[in-house]
């Protein structure tokens, strides 16, 4: 039996930092409101494009796994932040890294783009279309938020991470998925102003209003994280006493906890990222698995569990069996440029440049309708 073992990884942050004081600064929120109801006390803006951020990110995944780029079969690009529609994204970073046996495709279902793109990757590798493959999780919503929207703005941050796939005789990977959708609350969370459906409106670019009901986002979160945890459990005769860790999506802290709870996996069992780096969506899953392995909180032969949400309402929880390496088989020196403003600064810049309850209000406050 072929598996998919993830064999590389590697995440690219970008380094400006905005902090809830800065926040403070520009909404009418403070430190205390957004970490007692979401525990987050940081996220970062890039000062680079979601692509530089996912080429650096895929670089160093391939240097961790002993891959040349040249042998890379598939790239999946896991975002809802697209610079272009066309040409699409994986192309570029498969351009940047010179992977030009590569497959490309993009692959959106927000915040669960990665888990949806390990799944599909482990799925062609293990039917043998392809022998290896990069997952991109990527994000950068700070060109697109609604900076002037404090139900929003403060919960997202933007970043990158990748890995690298290859074709096993050993069980290791993913060995389930439960993925799934959530339809019927597919109002709930909904960014206007991007997409084809709203041209022709006169919408300034980077303008747009949100429609965002996070109470009802938390509740059907928690209740579809939880039963596609249990399902995926369950289908590998597992429980949650044989998780050696959660990595699971960061939207809010009470979010996890209530995941965890249901699951029967003590807190200390879980990676956190969300205090440091908030909701970055596609982003944050890869970005937790780079860091509990940096941290060495994952050991050869542990039993991870990747549950998320976003939205859709996509929904998705994934087992994965860790192989034998643990530490990364090379490393690449390829860095970003170093910002040159910082994230308030930046921040101020994309709010000049927009005004969406001002210029393109009207023709934001009606949804795109199929
Ligand atoms: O990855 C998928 C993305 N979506 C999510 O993950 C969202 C899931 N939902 C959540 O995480 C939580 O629902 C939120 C953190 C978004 C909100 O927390 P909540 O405890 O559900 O608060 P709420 O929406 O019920 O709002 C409570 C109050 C409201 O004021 P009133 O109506 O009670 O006077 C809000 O206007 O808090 C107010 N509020 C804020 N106050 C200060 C909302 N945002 C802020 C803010 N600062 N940033």
């Amino acid at each position: 039996m072929t598996w998919a073992a993830i064999t590389g990884w590697g995440a690219c942050m970008p380094p400006a930092v905005l902090t809830n004081a800065d926040l403070s600064t520009i909404l009418d929120t403070s430190d205390e409101w957004i970490t007692t109801r979401t525990g987050m006390k940081e996220r970062r803006v890039s000062h680079v494009s979601a692509m530089q951020l996912s080429t650096v990110a895929t670089r160093r995944a391939l240097a961790c796994a002993g891959l040349d780029a040249g042998d890379v079969e598939m790239i999946i690009y896991g975002s809802c932040s697209y610079e272009e529609q066309v040409p699409n994204a994986a192309s570029g970073v498969q351009a940047a890294i010179g992977a030009n046996r590569a497959a490309a495709m993009d692959l959106n279902t927000a915040c669960t783009s990665f888990l949806y793109g390990l799944s599909t990757a482990t799925a062609m590798i293990r039917t043998g279309v392809i022998k290896n493959a990069v997952v991109i999780g990527v994000e950068l919503i700070s060109r697109y938020m609604d900076w002037s929207n404090r139900n929003v703005a403060v919960l997202f941050g933007d970043g990158a991470a990748a890995v690298v796939l290859q074709a096993s005789d050993t069980e290791s990977g993913v060995i389930g998925s439960v993925l799934g959708c959530d339809a019927e609350a597919r109002e709930v969370l909904r960014v206007r102003g991007i997409g084809c459906g709203y041209a022709g409106r006169g919408i300034m670019l980077g303008d747009t209003a949100w429609d965002f009901d996070g109470p009802a986002i938390f509740k059907r979160a928690v209740k579809a994280m939880s039963e596609a945890s249990g399902r995926v459990l369950e289908g590998a005769g597992k429980t949650g006493a044989d998780v050696d860790l959660v990595v699971p999506h960061q939207a809010n802290l009470r979010i996890i906890e209530g995941v965890a709870k249901y699951a029967g996996i003590p807190m200390e069992k879980v990676m956190l990222t969300v205090e440091r780096y908030g909701n970055m969506s596609a982003a944050t899953v890869p970005v937790a698995l780079v860091e509990a392995l940096e941290a060495g909180r994952v050991k050869p032969g542990s039993l991870l569990l990747m549950p998320g949400f976003g939205g859709g309402l996509t929904w998705a929880s994934l087992l994965v069996k860790w192989g034998e390496r643990v530490t990364p088989t090379g490393v690449s020196d390829v860095a970003l440029p170093a910002p040159t403003k910082t994230a308030l600064e930046m921040v101020h810049e994309i709010r000049a440049s927009q005004d969406p309850h001002g210029r393109s209000a009207a023709a934001l406050a009606t949804p795109f309708v199929a």
